[in-house]
């Protein structure tokens, strides 16, 4: 993975080729004062870790596991406190709990979240309350505010979004290894205004059977303070690796391996608008040795995938790739099958993992971006019966949730309706589940799951 097609791969060799989605940053003078900057600043991931996710999700591929990665849209500089992270986190480990427990194999967590400020966007600008300005390109880029002084991309955003990760990721360490992520704290994940809804109801009798099963192998004798699994778990980071600028000065050698490792996060994916495989994003990931995602959309063509897999594993390392399939409810059946035939047939592991948000969104009459959680199931119900079809392996599950009680998602047991959208629609970008409709998607998840597993 050191070299190239091109030439002797490095950090900076993604600039000689066409990189898309790249802010126009007017100062260049602060823009390499900042990435100077991020140069000096220690790493936020260490390489080992990202092995141990390359192993983690190399289960996935080879059937023994299953991935939930999930988190915002977009993180926000201004809504960032302990309980916004605390409350992502609960509603991770729920749908992590109901799945694991319905289909009895470890589920690895990667969230999206610790990094997740930069986004593409169809448009160069976009209308707000009928005013033309420029996109909003995520924290770490611009500000949302409806002003074009706001929208100006400033390169010091990057180290805010850097510092911000810091403190995020600082506390989901702390969460995850100092008693927070305990299972017998399986019940406090319930917050009061999930645990009313059917879903939440569901999840409290899960909670006393996975209570009772703790209760009765501590019967049998087992010394359950000594088990360190059943106090901790590992939660993962990942972001879309879209922001070039930010990503290079974050690049390190690993001082065991002298192999070079993207230090933002754990997991980095490619997105849709910036996956050519002889683009600026696919030769920078083809270098550094994270675990590395791809999403693929509608239309993509099984050359296409196959070029992916040759430029981004050419070693065929299970765990390195992970495909994210978002190709839409109404196309996944017909346009999902070919990939995945044309991947296993070339022999490539690949870990294959829906997004059932992307390719279902849709805007309402009166303008709002929103999905309907039925769109939502139906493509995932698709994503397995392609992969039964096939007899590949459904990896798992990729999606936009928040830990509040927002309404930007149509429908779901409590059935949000059109009408409804405006009263708690609060996301910077796509409309995300809230912790309802995540936790009641992960009910569902959870049985096609032990379907595929124990067929
Ligand atoms: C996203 O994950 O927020 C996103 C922009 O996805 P995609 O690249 O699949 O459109
Ligand atoms: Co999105």
């Amino acid at each position: 993975m050191a070299t190239t097609s091109h030439s002797v791969w490095a950090p900076d060799s993604w600039r000689a080729l066409p990189a898309r989605h790249q802010p126009r940053w007017p100062d260049k003078t602060a823009l390499a004062r900042a990435r100077e900057r991020l140069a000096q600043l220690p790493p936020l991931v260490f390489a080992g870790e990202a092995r141990a996710l390359t192993d983690a999700l190399g289960n996935v591929a080879e059937r023994r596991a299953f991935l939930l990665q999930a988190g915002d849209c977009a993180e926000s500089f201004a809504d960032f406190s302990a309980v916004g992270i605390r409350n992502r986190l609960k509603i991770i480990l729920q749908m992590a709990a109901v799945m694991t427990y319905g289909a009895t194999l470890p589920v690895v967590k990667v969230g999206r979240i610790a990094g997740q400020f930069a986004k593409p966007r169809s448009s160069a600008t976009e209308d707000v309350d009928g005013v033309e300005l420029p996109s909003f390109l995520g924290h770490m880029v611009n500000d949302d505010a409806p002003s074009a002084d706001a929208r100006e991309p400033d390169p010091d955003r990057m180290l805010q979004g850097y510092h911000q990760s810091a403190a995020t990721l600082n506390l989901l360490r702390a969460f995850t290894k100092g008693g927070f992520a305990d299972l017998n704290e399986v019940h406090m994940w319930n917050q009061e205004f999930v645990a009313s809804s059917p879903a939440g109801r569901r999840y409290e009798q899960i909670a006393d059977e996975i209570e009772r099963a703790l209760r009765f192998m501590a019967a049998c004798g087992i010394d359950l303070r000594a088990e360190p699994q059943l106090h901790q778990t590992d939660l993962w980071t990942s972001h879309e690796g879209l922001l070039l600028d930010y990503e290079e000065p974050l690049v390190r050698r690993d001082s065991l391996t002298g192999d070079w490792y993207d230090c933002s996060a754990h997991m980095l994916w490619i997105g849709e608008r910036t996956r050519q495989p002889d683009g600026a994003h696919v030769e920078f990931y083809s270098g550094v040795h994270n675990p590395i995602g791809v999403k693929i959309g509608p239309g993509a063509s099984p050359a296409e995938l196959l070029a992916l897999c040759e430029r981004l594993n050419p070693l065929r390392i299970p765990g390195r790739l992970t495909f994210v399939t978002r190709i839409g409810a109404d196309r996944v059946r017909e346009q999902l099958p070919p990939l995945l035939r044309a991947v296993t047939d070339a022999g490539h592991p690949v870990v294959w993992v829906c997004d059932p948000m992307h390719a279902n969104s849709f805007r309402t009459a009166s303008g709002r971006k929103t999905r309907h959680f039925g769109a939502i199931i139906r493509e995932i119900e698709g994503f397995f019966a392609s992969h039964r079809e096939v007899g590949t392996w459904a990896g798992g599950i990729h999606v936009e949730f928040t830990g509040e009680d927002v309404s930007e998602c149509l429908g779901g047991s409590e059935d949000l309706l059109e009408e409804q959208l405006d009263t708690r629609y609060t996301t910077l970008c796509d409309p995300r589940l809230n912790a309802r409709q995540a936790l009641d998607l992960a009910f569902h998840v959870a049985e096609l799951m032990r379907l595929e597993a124990w067929s």
